[in-house]
């Protein structure tokens, strides 16, 4: 079955394959190394739609990887905001800087690896889409897809080695790309995760999940653990048209980013609720906001009093409102703004 797996979905992706702008068609040669390894990036953890235009934007700005070696670090986090994972974005600038120094990408799995901030998937994702290599690609639309084509029953996430095994067994030698890109649009498109359209699916025939009756149980997820819900409060402090705003540190949440003056909350702990700045302070009402592993509740509160000369030039800059979208802000920052913005 593992041949004809391939060559049915090769033949399928042949006449389906999505469009896409960091995608060469299929069976054409493949796309400059650095629009696969950005999209990828991007990617992860994101929807293709909510992608497409952030690529766009990166692509215009900053059309080789030496362009974007060449940028300065917080140009790109400014231009990153709102795609998260803001230790991808870091992780981004070191590695066009080592990839440029070395004149390019390196072409194999293994060499990938090294280069700053790529995993696993990643690395095996450009060696096979854009150095036609064979590598095993699998990211959660491939997982699904796997799992159930051989209705493997173990829950996530300790099933991820029996679906490395089979995608493995699955995967050809040639075209090694198409196929991982042909997975990943058949698990968006066809093998969705609450409704397959197996009547619609090259691979039906040879699909164990399919002949047991009921597909979307797969992949068996493990029960879910909630995610902790944490308070905190963001301050606007506002001025002749400025709003106070400062740089967060290095390290931690969020790290490097402009953001709202607030109260230490943490992915740990809660906010401590203490105020920037002494005086009278409004309840603007609050914003939600869920992180990877938790949940905040993010109180907006309005700065009334006037003691601004006790703001420390050291810790922030007075930002004109008429430009606060250029400010990068992380978007848990942006709809705190939106909402004092609304409420002031
Ligand atoms: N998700 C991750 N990589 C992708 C790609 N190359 N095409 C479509 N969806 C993807
Ligand atoms: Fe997915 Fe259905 Fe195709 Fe099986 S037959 S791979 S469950 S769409």
């Amino acid at each position: 079955m593992e041949d004809s797996v391939a060559a049915r979905l090769l033949a399928w992706y042949d006449a389906h394959a999505r469009v896409l702008p960091w995608r060469s068609p299929p069976g054409t040669p493949p796309p400059d190394p650095y629009r696969v390894w950005l999209s990828e990036v991007m990617l992860q953890q994101t929807t293709v739609a909510a992608v497409v235009p952030y690529f766009r934007k990166f692509t215009e700005r900053w059309p080789g990887v030496a362009d974007l070696a060449a940028a300065p670090e917080e140009t790109i986090m400014a231009a990153w905001a709102g795609l998260g994972y803001y230790s991808r974005a870091r992780n981004l600038v070191a590695c066009a800087q080592a990839v440029a120094a070395r004149g390019g990408f390196p072409e194999t799995e293994e060499e990938l690896r090294q280069l700053p901030g790529l995993g696993a998937y990643t690395a095996a994702a450009v060696a096979a889409i854009a150095f036609g290599r064979r590598a095993v690609v699998v990211d959660a639309n491939v997982e699904r897809v796997v799992a159930r084509l051989f209705a493997l029953a173990e829950p996530l996430p300790g099933v991820r080695k029996a679906i490395r095994h089979h995608a493995d067994a699955i995967t050809p030698d040639h075209r090694a790309g198409d196929f991982a890109q042909a997975m990943m649009d058949l698990g968006a498109t066809i093998c969705t995760a609450r409704d397959p359209k197996c009547l619609l699916c090259p691979l039906a025939g040879d699909c164990r999940a399919r002949m047991e009756g009921d597909p979307a149980r797969f992949p068996v997820k493990a029960p879910k653990k909630v995610r902790p819900e944490r308070q905190g409060a963001a301050y606007w402090i506002e001025r002749d048209g400025h709003v106070w705003l400062v740089r967060r540190p290095g390290k931690g949440m969020l790290g490097g980013m402009r953001a709202l003056p607030d109260d230490g909350w943490s992915a740990r702990s809660d906010g401590h609720g203490k105020q920037p700045l002494p005086g009278s302070w409004r309840g603007a009402g609050a914003v939600q906001h869920g992180f990877t592993h938790f949940s905040l509740h993010l109180a907006v509160m309005l700065y009334e009093g006037d003691r601004w000369a006790a703001l420390q030039p050291a810790d922030g800059e007075w930002w004109p409102l008429d430009t606060l979208d250029d400010a990068g802000l992380p978007t848990v920052f942006a709809k705190a703004a939106q909402r004092a913005l609304m409420e002031g």
